[in-house]
């Protein structure tokens, strides 16, 4: 096991109607901030009006920005710069998924900066200094609601990247399950491969003796499969929409991370084709995770075999654990597409026009990954795999 730090200071609030504490929790950071949000979607259930009430009652002022679109663009991160510059804002209130929260915290560090902001997606600068924020979850899928993590697409050049800071990891977040409910079928399914990922890079690691978080993941994973049908096929059932909002969490929140080091490739090479197609980032996974897998196996069946045996209950086969390995990917893809998720590029219309252009991109800062290291040739071999 390697040495670590683990320090996650999010605040989490969970429950039925927890969104009503909001007020006394944001005025802890002051008296202005701003409300960030999507397309409408908490507009159209209530929540809107609820957390604006919970807020007013608190004597906060409010200023709005909304329109955040799914792959947040760089573009209303700097609207939103501006507008807490110009009004001396000190707290941002992300009321959404994983896109809104992203979007908040690059205002959020953006704001006490005198560059431009995507300065720190592209490593000109790093975050430092960044404004409190607070979260309203409304989708279980990213775990931006705990992660110090932020990912911003520029449209200029179609680059989707990521930042990570301490100081970006949100105040507190509020999950209520119920707040899920109004989620369409396929942005569950999307956001039930997206966590399953966050798990599935910490759990395929070099590191031999984490037993503790190879257990901790596999528990994890097998909670978010109990579930998944469940929430697919009744939509307002609160308990299995509470398991997979939890784990939605703890897949990212750092605790499966502890003394081990994870991948991470198949989020790079997945955000080069959000980048350019801006399909969601859920259903991208699940086309390249399987892809990956079916690439780099080899490079350590035993721990495919572990994975075949303890997430997906298959049989060991002594004499061939290839075949055991090859079965737990097998059972990945077959899961994904029985959600209801794509698991090849041609079922998002995705041809082999950018292939080459996307390998390049996600490898210019040099390879990618950390269970084997992928130069350029393999991510390039990775979307043959998954076409
Ligand atoms: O915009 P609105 O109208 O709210 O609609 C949203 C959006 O269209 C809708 N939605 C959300 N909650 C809803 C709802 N519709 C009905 N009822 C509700 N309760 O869902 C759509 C997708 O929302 P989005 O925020 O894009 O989803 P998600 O949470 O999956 O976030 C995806 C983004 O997070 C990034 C991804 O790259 C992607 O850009 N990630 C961020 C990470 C981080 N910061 O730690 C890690 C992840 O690996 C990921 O990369
Ligand atoms: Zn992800």
């Amino acid at each position: 096991m390697q040495n670590f730090v683990f320090q996650n200071e999010t605040k989490i609030i969970f429950g039925r109607d927890e969104e009503q504490v909001v007020g006394q929790e944001a005025k802890k950071y002051g008296k202005k901030l701003l409300l960030h949000y999507g397309g409408g979607s908490i507009k159209k259930n209530g929540l809107y009006q609820r957390v604006v009430e919970s807020l007013q009652a608190q004597g906060i002022e409010i200023f709005e920005l909304s329109g955040v679109k799914p792959n947040p663009r760089v573009s209303l991160v700097r609207e939103g710069v501006t507008l807490c510059k110009e009004n001396n804002i000190g707290f941002i209130l992300a009321v959404g998924g994983g896109s809104v929260i992203d979007s908040a915290k690059a205002i959020a560090a953006g704001v006490n900066y005198e560059g431009d902001v995507w300065d720190f997606f592209d490593g000109k600068n790093s975050v430092n200094d960044c404004l409190p924020l607070g979260v309203i979850l409304t989708i279980p899928a990213a775990g931006s609601e705990s992660s110090g993590g932020s990912v911003i697409t520029n449209e200029d050049g179609s680059y989707k990247r990521a930042v990570g800071h301490e100081t970006m990891r949100p105040r507190f977040a509020i999950l209520n399950p119920v707040l899920s409910y109004t989620l369409p079928s396929y942005q569950t399914a999307c956001g039930i491969t997206d966590m399953m990922s966050h798990i599935l890079e910490r759990y395929f690691t070099r590191e031999k003796n984490v037993e503790l978080t190879d257990r901790l993941c596999e528990a994890t994973l097998k909670t978010i499969i109990n579930n998944a049908h469940t929430v697919l096929d009744d939509p307002t059932n609160y308990d299995a929409r509470a398991e997979i909002m939890w784990a939605g969490t703890i897949a990212h929140n750092d605790s499966l991370n502890t003394g081990r080091i994870g991948d991470w490739g198949s989020h790079d090479i997945e955000h080069e084709i959000s980048g350019i197609y801006d399909i969601a980032h859920g259903a991208g996974l699940a086309i390249i995770f399987p892809a990956w897998m079916k690439y780099v196996y080899k490079h350590d069946v035993n721990r495919f075999v572990q994975f075949a045996n303890r997430v997906w209950d298959v049989e060991i086969d002594l004499n061939d654990l290839e075949k055991t390995a090859l079965q737990g990917i097998q059972k990945t893809e077959q899961f994904f597409r029985l959600i209801g998720m794509p698991v090849k590029l041609n079922e998002v219309d995705i041809g082999e026009e950018h292939f080459e252009e996307m390998a390049r991109k996600g490898t210019e800062r040099g390879p990618i990954g950390n269970f084997i290291k992928l130069a350029e040739k393999d991510v390039f071999e990775i979307y043959q795999l998954a076409k």
